[in-house]
Order: structure tokens, then C-alpha cells, then sequence
């Protein structure tokens, strides 16, 4: 170009009129983002688009899956390997060791009905070592060990000071759980590792770095996989409280964290069942499906989440060895129940139920019910008849009273048979 061209030109691009402002929200209120990749957010059914979804009883050598010990050998450890290495990342054998403390033991908390211990798990050793305070309280005057309810949380458990500021206020049903006879345990999610764009400078994954390493290796865990471990340390230490039930522990995440919990119980399968709340994109709703939030999204806001490689995908969503329907089933045949809101498009609600009808196969395989309908269900009409359970509520990004409930119906149904 010559320069007095250049010139033009920039002189034009000066005068231009600055564009409009995008809006932030369409008519309905639901969020739209504009990707780099030039993806914008869509809610409209018409425009998700065809896609394919690979078979979960194929291997990659394209053999069928024909019995449960070739899904429990071949597919399953074969699809463990993608999502370490494409999606989550794997757990570095470096990993700190963890020494737990009971700090304190209250009886009469809450009111009376509960017993709390707090419990703090150190990770690592020396000036980078790492905490995490764990409340659990257990019911009191409970006669033998009780089943638990973990709970992942946004803010401080019950029992531990709140912070100022705290990213999201989780409502947090400690006496209903307990009401229940269950134990209630929590811890906050970014006390041993944060969740921002530095995160790799501290925590537990800076703990596992070799000499001269500053961040995860490629194929190494992001965030989600961190909390994922985390949550597997706290059932450690659940395992060796007498007043637990240890076999019975239920993991609960809601968003970010559902996506952790559905992450936490494919790779550890000593977790009983998963509720995985409003968990979204890249937890329960399909990937390839294009509403709500999409991939290029999550690649571009929140890329410590995944494996550094992760980004490669946006744009690029077909090219996915894997999508949400495979890290449901890998937690099969145990439990998953997963909920969507009506004001919570965002999380694509329709796309989680979607994964589950996906993830039928590998339930049925194994000898164990699915989700039982293979369309959308009536709105706060869960669906619970199997080992796949779904709940639509009527209401917006939260875990609702009536989630919780369909949760227990959900779990007694399945203890049941
Ligand atoms: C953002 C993010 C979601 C996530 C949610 C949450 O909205 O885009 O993927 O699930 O935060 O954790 O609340």
C-alpha cells in the first residue's frame, strides 16, 4: 500500500462513527457474548444447529462396546485418558501430600441438632503450604454412622468466618440435610485454589511444580480438576470419621462447581452420587450444541478452568473427542442428577437434558435405568425413575428447595433398589 493510501485510510478509520454498543442481553434477558471467534450467544431452538455426538459404545478403534467389562476396561479408562488430556487435565503425580486436623469439635451447634467438627486439611509443607477448612456437622445424638452431603461452596461453610467479599451466596440447607439424617459437609472452593487468571501462582497446583515450573504442563489439571482432587482429599478425611457413612456420600456443586462435581465423580468412584446444579457448559449441557453459553466462551473467560491446549476447540466444537454425555457416563452406574432453571438459558438447560438421554446407553448397559424420556419434561416435574435423574425448576440460576427435594427422592429410589 503505498503511503498516501496508508494515510487515507487511516484518516477514514478516524472518521468513521464509533459502532453502536453491542447489547449485553437480548429481549429476554438472557447474557450474549461475543466471542473472538465471532460466535454470539444463541437462545433461539431453530439455530442450535446439527450435530453428532460420539457413540459412548464405540472405542476409538471403532470395536462396539458389547458387555460391561468392555465399557468398565476399555471405553471407560479410553475416555478417562481424552478428558485428561483435551479437557480437565490429569491430576500431576507430584500432587501435595495432605495431612488432616481436627481443630475443634462443637457439640450444640446449630441450635442443638449437630455436633460440628472443624476440620483443616494441609496441603504441602513450607512457606507454599496450603489450607482448606472443612465444616462438618453430623447430627446429634446420631446412633450410627450417617450417609453425608458434601457440599461445594461459593462462600465461607457454616462455622467459618465469611469473607467480605464473596463471589456468590450459596443457600446452604445445613438443618433441612441434617433433618434429613444425613451429615452436612462444606468447604469453599477457592480457599486451596483460586479462580482467576493467576490462580497457577499458589494453591495446591503450585505445590506439585518442579523446580522452574510456573504453571500446569500442557495436559496437567486446570482449576477443575484441582477442585475435583480436592473434593476427593475431603472424602479422605470423611472416611476416617466413625460418626460417617462414608460409602454413602453424596457430592453436591452447583455452576462452576457442578461441572467440579460431575468431573470429582467420574474420576473417583468412591463418591455415591453427584448433583450437578445449573452446571452448564463444559459440566452437564452438550458442548456441540449451540445455546447459551458456548465453548468459545468458556475458552476465552475462564481458560484455567481446562487444560491449557483447551482453546484449540473454540470454533472448533465437532472436533471434540468427547462432549457432556461421556463425563456423565463415566460416573455410571452410579447416580447424577442434574437441574436446570427457566431464567438460567445460559446454562442451556434443554442441552443438560439432552447429555443425559446421551448417557442412557452406558446406564442401560450396566444394568441400570436412564433418564426416562428422551424429551424436554415438564417444567418442576423431575424426572427420577432411574439412575439419571433431572429436575427443569421454574426459577433462575440456584439450587431451588424443590431440587433439593427431588435430589433425596432421587437417591432414596435409587438405595432402594
Ligand atoms: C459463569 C460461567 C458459567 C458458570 C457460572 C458459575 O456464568 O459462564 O460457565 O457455570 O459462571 O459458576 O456461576
Amino acid at each position: 500500500m503505498s503511503g498516501a493510501l496508508v494515510a487515507a485510510s487511516v484518516a477514514q478509520a478516524a472518521e468513521a462513527p464509533a459502532a453502536p454498543p453491542r447489547p449485553t442481553k437480548d429481549a429476554k434477558g438472557n447474557p450474549l457474548r461475543y466471542a473472538a471467534t465471532g460466535h454470539v450467544s444463541n437462545y433461539d431452538e431453530a439455530k442450535v444447529g446439527n450435530y453428532s455426538l460420539p457413540d459412548p459404545l464405540v472405542l476409538a478403534n471403532g470395536r462396539s462396546v458389547k458387555d460391561a467389562v468392555m465399557w468398565t476396561t476399555q471405553r471407560r479408562p479410553e475416555l478417562v485418558t481424552l478428558y485428561e488430556r483435551e479437557i480437565f487435565g490429569a491430576v500431576p503425580a507430584t500432587a501435595p501430600r495432605v495431612r488432616a486436623e481436627v481443630v475443634a469439635t462443637e457439640p450444640g451447634a446449630l441450635g442443638g441438632k449437630a455436633v460440628r467438627k472443624h476440620v483443616v486439611l494441609h496441603f504441602g509443607e513450607g512457606e507454599r503450604a496450603v489450607t482448606l477448612n472443612v465444616s462438618v456437622f453430623v447430627p446429634a445424638g446420631a446412633k450410627k454412622p450417617v450417609p453425608v452431603v458434601l457440599q461445594m461452596l461459593f462462600s465461607n461453610p457454616p462455622g467459618i468466618p465469611q469473607l467480605a467479599k464473596m463471589p456468590f451466596n450459596d443457600a446452604v440447607p445445613a438443618e433441612e440435610i441434617l433433618a434429613r439424617g444425613y451429615a452436612y459437609a462444606a468447604f469453599r472452593y477457592t480457599e486451596a485454589q483460586a479462580d482467576n487468571a493467576k490462580t497457577h501462582e499458589g494453591g495446591v497446583q503450585a505445590l506439585a511444580y518442579a523446580p522452574g515450573q510456573t504453571r500446569p504442563t500442557p495436559g496437567e489439571w486446570g482449576t477443575i480438576a484441582t477442585w475435583s482432587w480436592i473434593a476427593s482429599r475431603v472424602l479422605d478425611q470423611l472416611e476416617t470419621d466413625a460418626a460417617l457413612d462414608a460409602k454413602r456420600v453424596l457430592l453436591v456443586g452447583h455452576s462452576r462447581l457442578g461441572k467440579t462435581a460431575l468431573w470429582a465423580g467420574a474420576r473417583d468412584a468412591r463418591f455415591e452420587a453427584v448433583f450437578a446444579s445449573c452446571s452448564g457448559e463444559m459440566g452437564a449441557s452438550l458442548a456441540r450444541r449451540d445455546y447459551g453459553e458456548s465453548l468459545d466462551d468458556v475458552a476465552a473467560n475462564f481458560p484455567w478452568w481446562l487444560v491449557s491446549t483447551f482453546p484449540k476447540y473454540a470454533g472448533r466444537w465437532s472436533e471434540l473427542p468427547v462432549d457432556s454425555h461421556l463425563v456423565i457416563a463415566l460416573n455410571a452406574p452410579r447416580p447424577v442428577f442434574v437441574t436446570g432453571g427457566t431464567e438460567d438459558q445460559w446454562a442451556d438447560p434443554h442441552g443438560e437434558f439432552l447429555a443425559l438421554v446421551a448417557a442412557g446407553p452406558v446406564y442401560r448397559l450396566l444394568g441400570k435405568g436412564d433418564v426416562g424420556a428422551t424429551t424436554l419434561p415438564a417444567l418442576d416435574t423431575p424426572l427420577i425413575s432411574g439412575a439419571l435423574g433431572f429436575h427443569y425448576h421454574t426459577g433462575g440460576h440456584v439450587i431451588t428447595p424443590a431440587d433439593w427435594a427431588a435430589f433425596f427422592a432421587f437417591i432414596d429410589q435409587n438405595r432402594a433398589r
